[in-house]
């Protein structure tokens, strides 16, 4: 079959393990498509900077053009611009978008949403929230018959991990904040973490998913961790408590309130033992009552994941509508006889 014709927007943290993978398990992504995935280039701003295993001659500087050449982009830029005008140029073409751009997300869902619907074309985003997670997805799908009344969580892994670092290693914030940049969990520029902008952004989407309106990062009331020192998280771990930033977003009598804040959790509360980059989210619905995802919410490799399973899902969108491959296309891995389990 003709290849899907992917592009990806930027190589950093994400994007490099991105490309890595589409090119190294290009056979089996393509069987769970039903057509061979092709990277045809990777968009970067400087050309000379060594990309960790990417061939030189996939990168180019004519993001514009790779766009134009493309089925499915995908946008690990970050930013506002260039990354907004190229994801609306790739969905006025009618290609299909993944992006992990919750900053964008955040500040202009509502005009990207609606030139997706004017092209009927695909925008997806599971990688914007809580990196390896599965969340966007069911809260966007699995619970769209459902109501949701309330989604709280953990959802940025540097704060998580400085916060952890500080109680367990006695760092202090700016150390452990370097820290989480050297391990890939920290945005380009780390107030984004320390200050809530991040997590604001995720509990505006997540809002925004799950309340079915559409909420911005400028209406999520927003504390960071800026100002916690080891004599704060001393106290608290003395007195029975972990200090959690949390991401907080519910249905009130009179509309939906978002907000992200440190918060005092019991030691003995499942949160407290989210340790490190990882994340985790409640959702509370009307009918399918709680519901928890847990797992690594930042980095290059678990973020990729959920990229990944974005471009695959678009992929089979754009041949198959969404419905995957004939039973034959796995039949390259053996299934062991029952007695060997
Ligand atoms: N900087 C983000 C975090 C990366 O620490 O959670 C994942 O969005």
């Amino acid at each position: 079959r003709t290849p899907v014709r992917v592009a990806l927007l930027g190589c950093g943290v994400v994007g490099s393990q991105v490309a890595n993978l589409l090119l190294e398990q290009s056979p089996d992504l393509g069987a769970r498509v039903g057509a061979p995935l092709q990277l045809v280039g990777v968009a970067v701003r400087d050309l000379t900077r060594p990309r960790d295993g990417v061939p030189a001659e996939l990168l180019t500087d004519d993001a514009e053009a790779l766009v134009d050449t493309a089925d499915i982009v995908v946008e690990l830029m970050g930013g506002i611009e260039p990354a907004r005008g190229l994801i609306l140029r790739a969905l006025a073409r009618g290609a299909s978008v993944v992006t992990a751009n919750k900053q964008l997300l955040a500040e202009q869902g509502p005009v990207l949403f609606e030139a997706a619907d004017a092209a009927r074309a695909d925008l997806s985003f599971e990688a914007a929230v809580a990196g390896a997670i599965p969340i966007v997805r069911p809260v966007r799908e699995s619970l769209a018959g459902d109501q949701v009344n309330r989604v709280l969580g953990i959802v940025n892994g540097t704060t998580n991990y400085v916060l952890d670092e500080m109680t367990t290693q006695g760092m202090d914030l700016d150390d452990a904040v370097k820290r989480a940049q050297e391990l890939g969990y920290a945005e380009a520029d780390p107030t984004a973490d320390v200050d809530g902008f991040d997590a604001a952004a995720k509990a505006a989407i997540l809002a925004s998913l799950a309340f079915h309106t559409r909420v911005s990062i400028h209406q999520v009331a927003r504390e960071g961790i800026r100002g916690i020192t080891s004599d704060d998280v001393d106290w608290a771990r003395r007195t029975g408590y972990v200090l959690k930033l949390l991401a907080i977003a519910e249905r009130t009598g009179e509309g939906v309130a978002a907000r992200v804040h440190p918060a005092l959790v019991p030691t003995d509360h499942p949160l407290a033992a989210v340790r490190g980059a990882f994340n985790a989210v409640f959702v509370e619905a009307e009918g399918a009552g709680p519901l928890m995802f847990y797992g690594q919410g930042a980095g290059g490799r678990p973020t990729a994941s959920a990229v990944l399973g974005d471009v695959v899902s678009a992929a089979r969108d754009r041949l198959i509508g969404g419905k995957g491959p004939q039973e034959s296309a796995y039949a390259s891995l053996p299934v062991l006889p029952s007695d060997a389990a």
